[in-house]
This record gives C-alpha cells, structure tokens and sequence, in this order.
C-alpha cells in the first residue's frame, strides 16, 4: 500500500512537471509559481564568486547567422550555456568561464567592475555547485530575487525559463536536472533597454545591470506550501482572511494555520491545491508605526511546516482621510531609490535597507515611498518591524509604450510578482500603477488594466499613482489636479516641482492648488538639487541654503493644503543618474538627497524633520 502511495505522488509530480514542461518549455517558460516567505523555506545560498563573461555580441547565444543556440535539438558547444571545455588540444573552444573573471552575487556589474560603470547588455554567469543530498520525491528549485532586466537560466546545458523585468523575484524547478555533482547554472543576464520594456529607454535612475538580489537552492517536499495570504479582511478588524495554495498537493489536502499568541489554530482542507479561509481574529493588539505589532504565524501540512512574523492592521479611506485601524493619519514621509549611494550600488541587503530606513527614522518619518519599482524583500520586511508605511510601485514610469501588449504584460507580470512575494506585509498600504505618465485615451486604458489586475490579487490594500498638475490656463497661480485616472485610484498622488524646474521657492506659498478630487492627497514628490558642503545665497541654485529655503517655502504651502494627508519629499540621499551631468556638481548623481552619497546630512533634512516633529504632535 505504501509503495503505491509513493509511486502514485511521484506520478502526480512528475505528471505536473510534464504539463509545465509541455506548455511552457516550448515557449520558454516564465516562472508560473512564485515560492514566497523564502526566508522561512529550507534553502542554499548561491551567494559568492560567479564567473562572468561580457557578450556584447551575444556570442554565446546566437550563431554567426544569428540563430539562437538554445533552439537547436542539441545546442552548439559554442552555446555558453553549454559550459563546455575542450577535450584535448584539438578541439575549438572559444570560451572558458573557469579562466574568465569574477564578481560577488548579488551585486550589480557597473559598481563593481570599472569598465563596466556603464555597460548596458549582456553578460553571463556561470556558478557550479554540488547537491548530493536531495532526497528522494523532494523537489529542489533555483530562486532569484532580482535580475536586471532579462534573465535566461540554464542548468547543465539544459534551458530551465526566462523572466524580464528588473525588480521583482522568480524561480524554476530544477529537480528532474539535477545531479549529485558537477551541477553548473547559468545565467545570461540582458539590461539593454528597450521601448517595449518596464521601465522603457528613459530613467531618471542609473540601469545597474546583473543578479542584483540573492539567489538561493530552495528545497520543498513533493507537494509543498506554494503560497499564502493571511490579512484582515477589508475593512473588517476583527475577520482574518486569506487563502493557502498547495504545489502538486491531492485533493482533500489538509492545512493547518496556527497563530500560537492568539490561540488560534485553523484547520483547512485544500481542493486542486486551493483553500480560502475566513476566521475570527480574537484579540488581536493592530500593527502600527506606533507599535508595529508582528505574530508568529505557522502554516503546516503533513509535510512541511512555514513560519512568518505577520502584522494585521486595516487600511481605508473616508473621503480625503486615510484610516489606518479607523483613525485618520498623516504620511509623514520620504521617497527612496534602492542604491547605497556610499557603496555606489544596488541596495540588496538588510543592512542596506537598516541604513535607509534608519534615515527616515531619524527624519520623523512613518511613511517611505520605494520608488519607482519594487526593493527587495529585507525593505518590506524591516518596515514591518521598524514600523514605517510603505508605498510600493511598479515601473511604469515616464513614457513607458502604452500601445504595446507587450509592455503591458511585462506590467502585469511585475505587478503579480510584488504583490504576490509582499501581499503579507502589515507595512505596505498603497500599490502604485505608476509615476509621471502623460495622461491620454492608450495611457489610461494601460493603466485601467493595471488596476483591475491587481483588484484581482489583492483588495485589502489602496490604490494610487503619481500623477502631475498643470496650470490653470486663465490664472497662471492656480495649479490644478484633474487628471481622469484620479477616478480609478483610492489615493490620488502628484509630483510638484515649484522652486525648482518652474518658479522660485518663494512662489510656493501662493500657489492655489485646485484639487478636482474628493479622496486623500498626497505629494508624492518636491525638491530640488544641493551639492553636499557647496553654500551661498539662499537663491544660489546647487547650494544648500537654496534647497533648505525651498523646503521651507513649501512646507509652508503644504500647512495650506487642508486635503494634503502626506509628503514623500524627493529624496533620502543622493542618487546616480545618467542624466545628471553638470561636471563638479552632479557628476552622475542626482543632488536632489537630504543626504549626499557619501552620508552627510544637508541643510534641508533638519527643515524636514521638524516639520515632522511638529506634524507627529498635530497629528499623533
Ligand atoms: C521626477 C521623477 C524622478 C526624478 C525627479 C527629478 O519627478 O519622478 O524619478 O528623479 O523628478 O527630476 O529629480
């Protein structure tokens, strides 16, 4: 009897592999089954010396007739991919990643390597490992957390998937590939830009390229906790709510969800891998900025156990408030770029995001705006327990092709991977579609897509982008917010930058600000640009004393805006820019930090903070 049990569950396995493989190895399979809580998985990491090969031509890929070598029944040894090494000093190899350089992963390639400071194409990396003991029926997979933009991974020789987009996380199964020893990954990594992709040619940000975010060996058993939601239900503090979805689980699967400190253990059975639950949340102490309350939460199977630190708290909105818990709050905030700007690179780790959200910290803030795509996962996690508001966004940035049905797959698919890998994370109240695209009929429809796409993912959080203003043709002082995707948003969101690129900072305070919305405003942007220790006048363009005046005049126009319900100032420190390049002032960053890059707090950080100080009393 027990035999046939294994026999049958290592035929349902490999039965689901043969469908995944049947459907998607033809047309190159993206990763379909997001693992999320990986920090609470069984697993390796891949983290170290990768050797790299730079590919311009993409040598390694395509042939001299430009056919790509992973199309061919049996790949060229020339296929990089193929890892190959001449076998006696007779034969022609044109590659050996043994003999070629290396780099740390993660990690981005233009900070680390010099002359590849501004390299935008291909490169591949290639890292052996052993992994002699898997199991039986147990399952292993390769999962990234990042690749800018394009990744193709191979093992063995083999093609395992592709993904795009430079921000959120996939993985492959690699279980029916793999060997005791000698195993070699590779991965050809792209970052050249394209109009078709998220984000599109132009960025305000620098496009650091390579396997920015850790890669890990996950281990699963044969049928596996895949994925999980567990919120309160929306609008509703008392009710959690959620659902578990199993990996290659029989029907009638059971689940147990157990929240020791509250005495609360669930029992749940899985249909085609599936449950959704709805159970009394008893007495449960809400997550706050004030007190990011976290619970221990275990789901398990007769298989395997998961545990995660998860916060519960509502989020609504009541005409132009935000209720967090049902009270009003104000988003006392700061935007951020993932890059240690003192390293000069990606951000990636927790003590990067320590660093960052420290800062904000240290600046009053409750609230952080991760722009303008999604950080890595050790933000979200350390504002949960940090206590900071998180907004979080997808790169559908500027001028992205809203005509293009692939651009808005790629939005799409961005947007599943965020809210799939942080749908349990207390901090994040807000999804942002996108920043600063010029409204029209192909814009608002791309964005309308969007929209409904992630109503279809998650309904417990609110919804916003931002938008611009524009003047008031018939009185140049009145700035007017009206843009018709405002209809589609909870939260309606604009970037201003009086002072700066129009106006002088003392025009600021009267400015007339005609809001055609009855919801909540924030400023999800101002600033303007100070070179760290450079001083003068206060309308001195560069100097600190400017910036510190700016924020001064403006903040004064903010105490003017009753419908305001917060500010993510542009921007926590310093940041690289291919577009800023003003020699002896800019030089590749753009200055518009509170801190520079090399850590030093300007001026206007000390304006920002008692701002705060007194708003946190205004409103506690
Ligand atoms: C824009 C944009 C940012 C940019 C900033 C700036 O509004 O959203 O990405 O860096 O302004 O001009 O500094």
């Amino acid at each position: 009897m027990k035999l046939q049990n294994c026999l049958n569950q290592l035929f349902r396995t490999f039965a689901c592999q043969l469908v995944l493989g049947l459907f998607l190895l033809p047309g190159l399979a993206q990763s379909q089954n997001l693992l999320t809580n990986t920090p609470g998985r069984h697993s390796l990491s891949l983290g170290g010396s990768w050797n790299y090969i730079v590919d311009p031509y993409q040598t390694g890929y395509y042939n001299y007739r430009l056919e790509p070598y992973d199309q061919q029944k049996e790949p060229s040894t020339s296929a990089f991919f193929m890892n190959h090494h001449a076998r006696d000093k007779t034969e022609l190899v044109e590659y050996d990643f043994d003999k070629s350089a290396s780099m740390t992963l993660p990690g981005d390639w233009n900070s680390q390597k010099e002359n590849l400071q501004y390299y935008e194409g291909t490169v591949w990396f290639k890292r052996s490992f052993d992994y002699p003991d898997l199991r039986a029926g147990r399952r292993l997979f390769v999962y990234f957390g990042a690749v800018n933009y394009r990744a193709e991974v191979y093992l063995n020789g083999h093609k395992l998937g592709l993904h795009e987009g430079g921000f959120t996380p996939f993985n492959f199964e690699l279980t029916t590939l793999l060997r005791p020893r000698d195993n070699f990954l590779v991965v050809k990594v792209d970052n050249q830009r394209f109009k078709e992709a998220v984000p599109t040619l132009n960025t305000d940000w620098w496009n650091y390229g390579g396997i920015t975010r850790e890669v890990s060996l996950i281990e699963e058993p044969p049928t596996f906790i895949q994925d999980y939601l567990i919120q309160l239900k929306k609008n509703d503090g008392n009710t959690l709510a959620g659902h578990v979805r199993l990996n290659a689980a029989p029907d009638g699967e059971a689940v147990q969800i157990e929240i020791p400190e509250l005495g609360l253990k669930h029992q749940l059975v899985t249909h085609g891998g599936y449950a959704e639950f709805e159970i009394p949340a008893g007495k449960i102490s809400y997550w706050s900025p004030e007190s990011p309350k976290l619970y221990e939460v275990l789901v398990s199977t007769r298989h395997q156990r998961l545990r995660e630190d998860i916060g519960f708290r509502t989020i609504s909105t009541a005409g132009p408030n935000i209720l967090l818990n049902g009270k009003s709050i104000y988003l006392r905030g700061i935007s951020i770029h993932e890059e240690n700007a003192q390293r000069g690179g990606r951000a990636y780790s927790e003590a990067d995001a320590l660093v960052a959200l420290t800062w904000a910290k240290e600046l009053g803030c409750n609230y952080v705006r991760l722009a303008h795509y999604p950080h890595n996962e050790h933000m979200l996690r350390l504002a949960d327990k940090m206590g900071l508001l998180v907004w979080e966004e997808i790169p559908v940035y500027w001028t992205v092709d809203f005509a293009s049905a692939a651009a808005l797959k790629s939005a799409r698919q961005q947007l599943t991977e965020a809210i799939t890998r942080d749908k349990n994370r207390a901090s994040i109240i807000i999804w942002s579609m996108a920043n600063e695209t010029p409204p029209s009929d192909l814009r608002n429809h791309f964005l309308r897509k969007l929209i409904e796409h992630s109503k279809t993912l998650d309904t417990t959080r609110l919804l916003s982008a931002a938008l611009e203003r524009h003047e008031d043709k018939g009185d140049p002082s009145t700035q007017i917010i009206d843009d018709a995707i405002g209809e589609q948003l909870d939260i309606v969101a604009f970037n201003q930058y009086i002072g700066w690129y129009g106006g002088k900072p003392e025009d600021a305070p009267k400015v007339k600000w005609d809001i055609r919305f009855n919801k909540p405003v924030l400023m999800s942007e101002f600033g303007g640009s100070a070179l760290q220790g450079l001083h003068g006048a206060r309308d001195e363009r560069w100097t600190e004393e400017y910036q510190e005046y700016l924020y001064q005049q403006t903040l004064l126009m903010v105490q003017a805006m009753p419908q305001l319900r917060g500010l993510s100032p542009w921007i926590l420190s310093d940041f690289r820019s291919p577009k800023r390049l003003l020699p002896g002032i800019q030089d590749g960053w753009n200055r518009k930090g509170l801190i520079s890059n090399r850590g030093i707090k300007k001026k206007a950080f000390f304006t920002l903070r008692a701002f705060y100080d007194k708003m946190a009393t205004q409103y506690p």
